[in-house]
Formats: C-alpha cells, structure tokens, sequence
C-alpha cells in the first residue's frame, strides 16, 4: 500500500521535534553566553532563561506523551545556525562595550525562534483538539514572549547605551 498522505498530525510531531531539539541546544549555549556577558542584569537574565528552558524541554516531553509519542528531537539547522552567529559575536567583540548589545540581539534571536515555533504549535494543536498540549505549549510562549520583553527593556535601558557611549 502506498504511504499515507501526511497530515497536520505529522506537521505537530515534525515541529515538536524541531523545537525539542533547538530548547536543548539553547539550554547548552545560555550558560556560555551568561559567562560572556559583562552587565551583571544580562547575566542574570541568561541565568533566569536557562532554568525557565529546563522547565521548556520538561514540558516538550509531556507535550510527546500526550501525542503517546517518545521524547525525539531532530537536527534544527535555523538554531544551529543562530547560535553560531551568537559564538561569532563572542569572538569578535571581545573585550568590546558593544559585546553585551550584541550577545542581547543574539539571544533575542533565539526568543524570536521559539516563539514562531510556539505559537504555530500552539494554532496546531487547538485545530487537532489537544487541548492539554495547548496548554503547556502557552505556558511556554508566555515565558519567551516575556524574556523576549525584558531583554529590549534592558537593551533599550542600558546595555545599548552602553555599548554606544565607551565606544565613543
Ligand atoms: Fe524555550
Ligand atoms: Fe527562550
């Protein structure tokens, strides 16, 4: 028999995949990039971040229960691809005023990946009835739409200006 059309049951379990693979990737690259940051508020956010997506990949795995599918993450080449660019900026901008502005466009990046993912998750699952995956889908959307938030706040409040100002 032929292979079953694929449906928006396979697009959900393909994206979980994805995003259960990128929340695993950001859980190793945050800690590296508190370390790189100089202004003891950006640090604390990456460390806040990092035990908020423990908390993301937990919720993934419930995600995949509910679905009655095993926990498996599959290669994201878009994270990968961010959070070498994030490595670049730590490289280059070394010892730099500007390194904690960019180290913050950076994680804002990965932010604005998960919450592209998130919310499709989360309009998928409403249209398949998963109403307990929704749920923790949107307690995760919520946390990222939240950092995502803080971040700018900072950066606009004084990481930004810092990096202009020393350079000057
Ligand atoms: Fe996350
Ligand atoms: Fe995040």
């Amino acid at each position: 028999m032929a292979n079953e059309p694929k449906t928006l049951d396979d697009l959900f379990l393909d994206t979980l995949k994805d995003i259960y693979y990128a929340e695993k990737q950001i859980l190793k690259a945050l800690p590296k990039m508190a370390k790189a940051a100089k202004s003891p508020e950006l640090k604390q956010a990456f460390e806040k971040h990092r035990d908020e997506t423990e908390t993301h990949v937990d919720r993934l795995s419930d995600v995949f229960e509910i679905i009655g599918k095993a926990p498996r993450g599959k290669t994201c080449d878009a994270i990968l691809g961010i959070i070498e660019e994030g490595k670049s900026i730590i490289e280059e901008f070394e010892g730099s005023p500007a390194l904690d502005a960019g180290l913050l466009a950076s994680a804002q990046a990965v932010e604005h990946y998960e919450i592209s993912r998130y919310g499709t998750l989360k309009a998928w699952g409403q249209q398949l009835g998963l109403a307990n995956a929704v749920k923790l889908l949107d307690q995760t959307l919520t946390e990222e739409l939240k950092t995502d938030q803080a971040l700018s706040t900072l950066g606009e409040s004084k990481v930004n200006k810092q990096a202009q100002a020393k350079a000057a």
